[in-house]
């Protein structure tokens, strides 16, 4: 069968085709800003080539002539030859047949708004099964994803047991693999270390909160210890809400990544014409180090993957830490006029509002039971949407609606709305009584998306929820999906949750909606697709934040990371730290605060509002620049240090994190990898202790090339532990 179409630039190469085992090969190239993904095709498979810096045509020619390139399958499956393990697919045929053996039918480049897409379409040669295959370039960004769609073309039942959105190969070399590992109040941490030859796993622990034990993107070092701004790096990162498995194989000669929704006691019975999509895979290559593969993710995330990044991030107060579920009208209805009265602009009230038979005053009762608790809230919702414009300041409530409490009148009402198993007793977890309601179930997700339509039809002018969940699957089973379908319930699951937030976007796209899981328990795109951003952690001390947040902002943007000023000593960790460190590292992400105003001092007011005013000067650099990583607290050094700054490098935002303090320690000099060389700058110091003295570089212009390469030192800067600077560098 031969392959006509010829793409692009390369149509002169494909005339003259390449010849390899007595197969007609055929080449095809997707273009990213600065790379390029070259495939050959020739009967039987798809094989990528190289996946690295723009190459011309001359240079992909001279490429597969010498045989330079990668010649690895794209979708291996399970079977027959020599690709039997390590497999991307594997089904058993409706005979028990457990092979697949897939030729390639048809190849189609399509232009399509996000930028240009190549579909691969195979079909296996003996039963009613075919597989397509997607490689899309993202416009404007370094970030090529893939993913598969399935398709049972006959009328009996396909048994898939694999089923992997991507398999790519990552140049060997002296590879270093990072990944991001953490649990409640520590999550995101990173971990990085030599690739070992053999398989390493990357895996979540948990159906639902999939970002805890590990998160799903991770990064592949080339040349050795990954480095902030030089050496090659892969970066991959799955696109799904659920359960997902990477595993990373070694070999002494070859690396492959093979990445997609966890199959695990998850086999899915594809029915006569069904056809099952997996989640999309994200991934690029960066000369720069990790922080070039971060800018390309974060690139991607405001343009493509996060919602709601075309407007800046509200400053908002969360009442949890300020007074747990102890909420009123009278605490709230204060609490919107102190933030206020600082600057703030959105005022959100946490857990603790609802619930009536079943009032949720303890994390035991109410979950399910959207109504107000009148003995708290007479007036309702409208009375603190009321309260909220009196005081000139936007409105955001909580909820968690994929839950229910057993002691709640929903739980009562429909007992069969949960996951469950036969046999077996219920299993339940935060306050004793937590359960999870089953997403799989439509009447469910018509529920869901009622708790967010209720509100915003009764209150339109809620600006802001913050969407919990604190549950895993503790029951593994479903009383909606038949006996023979309850493997499929992490996948269905996933998928009426999408269902639901896709219901709920098409109606209300400006709502601003949180991602919480028991704090960071669910970062992930799938989630971002339909949310603006998510709660970093529940432990909310800065120091530990530091730690927390280097990791999120591997792949995420800050824009997405809620960082909260909260009280000291610190709620989680019983750490002292003064106010200006706490609010110089929630300024670097998207700046909140979490305690009860009503206890700062007069002088901490005075210092939170000129933060917060100086973070309003700011938010654009920080919620819509480029992130230079510049000193990792990881280091177990004196400082961490990280900076963002314009696309035109105009304007920067530099922070200082001094960490540890030992007698005669050195501190390092600090290079501003995001200065323009050729631009002199500003600088301003934002959060001054005392706005009379503010620090020895304020006032000071400096060259882009002295800062990048003689660097500023930092030691005057930051002399002791739990000093900081946040500097704003304008070009002059
Ligand atoms: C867990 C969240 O992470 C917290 O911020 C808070 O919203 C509580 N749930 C409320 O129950």
């Amino acid at each position: 069968m031969k392959i006509k179409l010829i793409i692009g630039a390369l149509a002169a190469l494909c005339a003259a085709p390449l010849v390899s085992s007595g197969q007609e090969q055929q080449q095809y190239v997707l273009q990213t800003q600065n790379n390029a993904v070259v495939f050959t095709t020739n009967d039987a498979k798809v094989a990528l080539q190289y996946f690295g810096p723009k190459l011309d045509a001359s240079d992909i020619q001279s490429l597969l002539a010498s045989r330079l390139g990668f010649n690895q399958n794209t979708y291996p499956a399970f079977g027959m030859g020599e690709d039997n393990f390590n497999t991307a697919l594997s089904l058993e045929m409706p005979d028990g047949n457990l092979s697949v053996d897939l030729k390639l039918q048809d190849v189609k480049e399509e232009a399509i708004k996000e930028g240009k897409q190549l579909v691969f379409t195979y079909k296996d040669q003996s039963y009613p099964f075919s597989v397509k295959q997607y490689y899309r370039s993202y416009q404007g960004t370094d970030i090529v994803s893939t993913w598969t769609e399935l398709t049972n073309e006959g009328k009996d039942e396909i048994k898939l047991l694999e089923f992997a959105s991507a398999c790519v190969p990552i140049k060997k070399g002296d590879n270093y693999l990072t990944q991001f590992h953490g649990s409640w109040g520590c999550e995101t941490y990173m971990t990085e270390s030599p690739l070992p030859v053999g398989t390493s796993v990357i895996c979540g622990g948990d159906a639902v909160r999939n970002a805890f034990v590990s998160q799903a993107g991770f990064m592949i070092s080339i040349d050795g210890k990954p480095q902030e701004n030089a050496g090659r790096v892969f970066g991959g990162n799955l696109v799904y809400t659920g359960d997902y498995k990477t595993n990373v194989v070694a070999t002494q000669s070859d690396v492959t990544v093979i990445s997609g929704i966890n199959p695990d006691h998850s086999t899915y019975y594809l029915t006569k014409n069904e056809t099952f999509t997996t989640p999309e895979f994200l991934m690029t290559v960066s000369s720069e180090g990790k922080g070039g593969v971060s800018r390309a993710f974060h690139r991607w995330a405001r343009m493509y993957g996060l919602h709601g990044s075309d407007s800046l991030r509200d400053i908002l107060l969360n009442s949890w830490e300020g007074v747990y579920m102890d909420v009123n009208q009278e605490v709230m209805d204060k609490m919107m006029s102190d933030f206020k009265a600082i600057g703030g602009e959105l005022f959100v009230m946490d857990d603790g509002w609802f619930g009536d038979k079943y009032a949720r005053n303890y994390d035991d009762k109410g979950l399910g039971d959207w109504m107000v608790n009148k003995k708290k809230l007479p007036q309702g919702v409208p009375g603190l949407t009321v309260a909220a414009m009196k005081h000139d300041i936007k409105f955001g409530i909580w909820i968690e609606p994929e839950m229910a409490n057993t002691a709640s009148e929903l739980y009562e009402k429909h007992p069969e709305w949960v996951l469950q198993q036969p046999n077996r007793p219920l299993v339940q977890g935060r306050g004793g009584t937590q359960v999870m309601l089953d997403m799989t179930n439509p009447k469910v997700q018509d529920y869901v998306f009622s708790i967010v339509d209720n509100l915003m039809q009764e209150n339109p002018s809620i600006a802001y929820m913050k969407w919990d969940c604190n549950a895993s699957f503790m029951n593994y089973g479903s009383t909606y999906l038949p006996a023979n379908r309850q493997s499929e319930l992490s996948i269905r699951y996933n998928r009426g949750l999408q269902a639901v937030c896709e219901r709920i976007r098409a109606k209300y796209p400006n709502l601003v909606i949180q991602d919480c899981a028991s704090g960071g328990g669910r970062v992930n795109f799938g989630m971002l697709r339909y949310f603006d951003e998510f709660w970093t952690s529940d432990n909310t001390d800065a120091m530990q934040r530091l730690f927390i947040q280097w990791g999120d902002s591997h792949f995420y943007p800050a824009r997405a990371m809620a960082s909260h000023v909260s009280a000291s000593p610190n709620h989680q960790t019983g750490r002292v730290v003064p106010l200006k460190f706490r609010f110089d590292v929630a300024m670097s992400g998207r700046l909140g605060m979490e305690l009860q105003p009503s206890t700062l001092t007069d002088e901490e007011k005075v210092f939170s509002k000129r933060a917060i005013a100086a973070y309003k000067e700011i938010r654009p650099i920080v919620q819509n620049g480029d992130l230079y990583r510049l000193v990792s607290p990881y280091d177990g050094g004196a400082v961490s240090s990280l900076m963002y700054a314009t696309e035109n490098k105009d304007k920067a935002v530099v922070y200082v994190y001094r960490i540890s303090s030992l007698n005669n320690q050195y501190v390092p000099t600090l290079c501003l990898d995001g200065v323009d060389e050729n631009k002199t700058y500003r600088i301003h110091d934002l959060t001054p202790q005392n706005e009379k003295r503010p620090c020895i570089l304020d006032g000071k212009v400096i060259s882009g090339r002295v800062l990048k390469t003689r660097g500023l030192d930092l030691g005057m800067l930051v002399p002791r532990f739990m000093s900081s600077v946040a500097l704003e560098l304008i070009a002059e």
